[in-house]
Parts: C-alpha cells; sequence; structure tokens
C-alpha cells in the first residue's frame, strides 16, 4: 500500500473518532484539498467555520485561517494542520504598529485583511477577504479607511470606492514578485488566455489582467467562461481543483514557480500526525476572540 492510501485510512478512521471535520484552502497540496470535506477561499472557510457541528475542525492552510475559525467556533477543537504554517504578510502588522497608526487618523475606520493576526483583527472595526474588500470597505459609515497589510489589495480596492484610503505598506512576498513583464512573456506564449490573476498582484499585474478575483472567485470565473485557455495569477495549488473542476480547459500559472512555502508545508502524514496527537491546538484569548469576532461579523453580515 503506498503511502497517501495509507494516510488517508487512517486519516478517515481517525475523522470518525474524533467526530472532526477537515477543511483546506484552495492552495493546500492535491492530496490534502482531496481529503477534505471542505475546500474553499479565505471566505468560505470563515463562513463554513461558523456552522460546523464537528467537536474537532481539523484545518489544512496557515494559521490566520485557523484562528478565524477558533474564533468564530470557540466550542469546536481546532488543529492547524502544520504548527509553523503562518502567512509572512499577516506578520508584517502587529497591535503596537496598528495602535499607533490609528492615532494619527482617529476619524478612520480600520478594515483589516483577514490575513492579519487575531489580534490585529480585535484592534480593527471591520474583517474583510480579497473576495469582499470593494463591498466592505463600501459598506463602512466613515469617509476614512485605514487599510492594513496589504498594500496591493487596498490599492485595488481604493481604485472601486470614492472612500479616502489610507492603505499601510504590507504585501504577499508570492504575490507581489510577479512582474507586468512576466505577464506580458506569457500572454505572449498564450496569446488566446484569459488572464485571472488575485488583488494580492501589484496594480500593473492587476492592469494587465482580464480580471481580479479570490481564489475561489477564479475558479467560479473559469467554469463559466466558454475560454479554453487560461493563465492564473495566483498560487499554484489553485491548479488542481481547476483542472479538477474542467480537464477540458487548459491552466497555467504565469511563472512556473507560484508557490506559498507556508501553504505547502502540510503534507498528507501530517495531518494524520496532528489528527492522531491532537496537536497544534489553535487558540484565541476570550478578551481577544470577543472583539475580533466583531471585525468579523461585521463582515458577513455586509456580504
Ligand atoms: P483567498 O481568500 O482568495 O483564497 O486568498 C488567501 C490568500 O492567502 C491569498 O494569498
Ligand atoms: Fe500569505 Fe501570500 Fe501565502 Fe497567501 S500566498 S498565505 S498571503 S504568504
Amino acid at each position: 500500500m503506498n503511502s497517501f492510501k495509507q494516510s488517508e485510512e487512517g486519516i478517515a478512521k481517525l475523522k470518525k473518532e474524533l467526530n472532526a471535520i477537515i477543511v483546506a484552502h484552495n492552495y493546500q497540496r492535491p492530496e490534502v484539498q482531496d481529503i477534505a470535506d471542505f475546500t474553499g477561499d479565505s471566505l468560505e472557510l470563515a463562513r463554513k467555520s461558523v456552522g460546523i457541528e464537528a467537536e474537532v475542525i481539523v484545518f489544512c492552510g496557515v494559521r490566520f485561517m485557523a484562528e478565524t475559525a477558533a474564533i468564530l467556533n470557540p466550542s469546536a477543537m481546532v488543529l492547524l494542520s502544520h504548527l509553523e504554517a503562518g502567512c509572512p504578510m499577516a506578520d508584517m502588522i502587529d497591535v503596537g504598529k496598528l495602535r499607533k497608526w490609528k492615532q494619527d487618523y482617529p476619524e478612520a475606520a480600520v478594515v483589516a485583511y483577514v490575513n492579519t493576526t487575531a489580534a490585529v483583527k480585535a484592534e480593527s472595526d471591520f474583517c474583510c477577504t480579497s473576495a469582499n474588500g470593494v463591498e466592505v470597505v463600501n459598506a463602512v459609515p466613515n469617509d476614512e479607511v485605514l487599510f492594513v497589510p496589504d498594500r496591493n489589495l487596498g490599492h485595488y480596492v481604493s481604485t472601486k470606492t470614492a472612500k479616502k484610503m489610507i492603505v499601510y505598506p504590507g504585501f504577499c512576498y508570492v504575490h507581489d514578485r510577479i512582474t507586468a513583464e512576466q505577464v506580458k512573456l506569457a500572454k505572449q506564449r498564450y496569446p488566446q488566455a484569459k488572464v485571472l490573476v488575485h488583488p494580492e498582484c501589484r496594480p500593473d499585474v492587476i492592469d494587465m489582467a482580464d480580471a481580479a478575483l479570490s481564489t475561489s472567485q477564479i475558479l467560479r470565473y473559469a467554469k463559466q467562461s466558454s475560454d479554453k485557455t487560461f493563465l492564473i495569477g495566483t498560487e499554484e495549488g489553485i491548479l488542481h481543483p481547476l483542472r479538477k473542476q474542467s480537464p477540458e480547459k487548459e491552466f497555467y500559472t504565469i511563472t512556473p514557480d507560484f508557490v506559498c512555502a507556508d501553504m505547502k508545508k502540510t503534507t498528507l502524514e501530517m495531518v494524520l500526525e496532528t489528527m492522531q496527537t491532537r496537536r497544534n491546538v489553535v487558540t484565541v484569548p476570550e478578551e481577544v476572540r470577543i472583539r475580533a469576532k466583531q471585525a468579523i461579523d461585521r463582515m458577513l453580515a455586509i456580504t
């Protein structure tokens, strides 16, 4: 029996024993996505977390996503598939920096991208994801918005709103390193391709794309489109569900090395070990959880 099969069987057995549900982000390794009960983008995973009745949620993704599940579903035990799977962009802002920044803009509301720690969400007025940033910012009652931490998503949203946006200079190293020149070269190679990018890409990359979308929005766009070839400007894990749902279509990432090292830390063996040992329990102090939940609940009420 190969090691994937062995792990799959162990995971299936433990799922029953622990009354567990496995959720995975669209960037996870194909074999990890395949054993999940639910896959999705950050917004879908947050929404799903609210209603999960299982005793254990095994979260295959990065820390801020598992924290969001722990914030929204405090009665479940949330296990993160790899202890050190984090998001470098989320770590670019902390509570101290945010508090200091807020003092300079007392009239502004803080909108925190979901890629932030629970503590930063607790200091924010609204949460948003890449799927609903524009809707959330437009729904904020204040005229001024402090947006943390992604400068590229913040810039993208600022082009779609009349609000005055002050954007923190954080970025995702995976998306930010893609250049307009690379898009140009990819388009020369596949001139007929539709270009779908994530809003964490740089503004000049987004300008060259047919659409800037969250990971699940990319999946829906590609499914509904009559086009046959797509250039994808996001982490390569998305190629697995894209090819699965539309085997007759062709999908290529803009560059071959479009990889988030943290998203790839989780292996099938690690999911099994995490369940066997019930390790990597993600907890959020109650006082932080309540305040972070307010920011997330406000987002969920808008979209
Ligand atoms: P999505 O919410 O679009 O899935 O994106 C999450 C993320 O981390 C992008 O880098
Ligand atoms: Fe964070 Fe970028 Fe990885 Fe998404 S792709 S989890 S933003 S480092």
